[in-house]
């Protein structure tokens, strides 16, 4: 296992703690995630099963022996567990490189506490350096680009790429992330646009960063 894989695993267990039985389970998309799912497959908590932000983990989930369950049938959830490609100290995120955001946000706008889980390479001061995944229609996408220039970004389209939902992403350069929330609500403005993988108006609650002394938590 690489280094990096080695503080994603150890974040993913961290993350367990905050495992609830006898209930349903957001999970959420990326590298950090599936190391999450082998924690789950290892410890086998009773769980009433898992609502999942992508057809990835879906798929990963099932072969682990995890029921997968709708949002629209499992509701409200008591803890959502992803990962992160950038997070600051008020625990706002980049999420998105995956291409799950619409569905991430979804589930973490009804869940009681998000845990996200990073090595600490992803923890910066002000977001932005990781180019800001935006997911639009596909009729829109260059009206939207040319909006997105005059912010001040440089959007290129996620080449060969659709998310879950059959659309395009455009990965978004440059734009002053410094005011996060005021950014989020901007981009949510512009028609067109699915999802701003921005995650500052529904930041996480506990932030695990995996380094190379342990885990440290943070919460809000
Ligand atoms: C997917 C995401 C992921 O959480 C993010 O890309 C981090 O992935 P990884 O754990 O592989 O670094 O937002 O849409």
């Amino acid at each position: 296992m690489s280094k990096q894989d080695e503080l994603k695993r150890a974040a993913a267990e961290a993350a367990y703690e905050y495992v609830v039985e006898d209930d349903y389970i957001g999970i959420g998309t990326g590298s950090t995630v599936d190391h999450f799912i082998d924690v789950l497959a290892e410890r086998r908590p009773a769980l009433r099963g898992c609502v999942s932000s992508s057809e990835a983990t879906t798929a990963r989930l099932k072969k682990a022996g995890f029921d997968v369950e709708t949002l629209n049938y499992a509701g409200n959830l008591p803890v959502y567990v992803d990962g992160a490609d950038e997070v600051n100290r008020r625990l706002e995120m980049i999420k998105g490189g995956g291409g799950a955001l619409t569905r991430e946000k979804v589930i973490a706008s009804v869940s009681r506490r998000f845990v996200c889980m990073v090595d600490e390479s992803k923890v910066v001061d002000i977001l932005g350096h990781f180019p800001l995944p935006i997911e639009v229609i596909e009729m829109g996408r260059s009206a939207i680009a040319r909006q997105l220039v005059q912010l001040g970004g440089a959007p290129e389209l996620r080449e060969d790429f659709k998310t879950d939902n059959g659309n395009p992403v455009l990965d978004v350069y440059n734009l002053d992330l410094s005011n996060a929330t005021a950014m989020e609500d901007r981009l949510n403005a512009i028609p067109g646009v699915v999802t701003v993988g921005l995650f500052a108006r529904r930041p996480a609650d506990v932030l695990l960063v995996a380094g190379a002394n342990g885990v440290n938590t943070l919460t809000r």
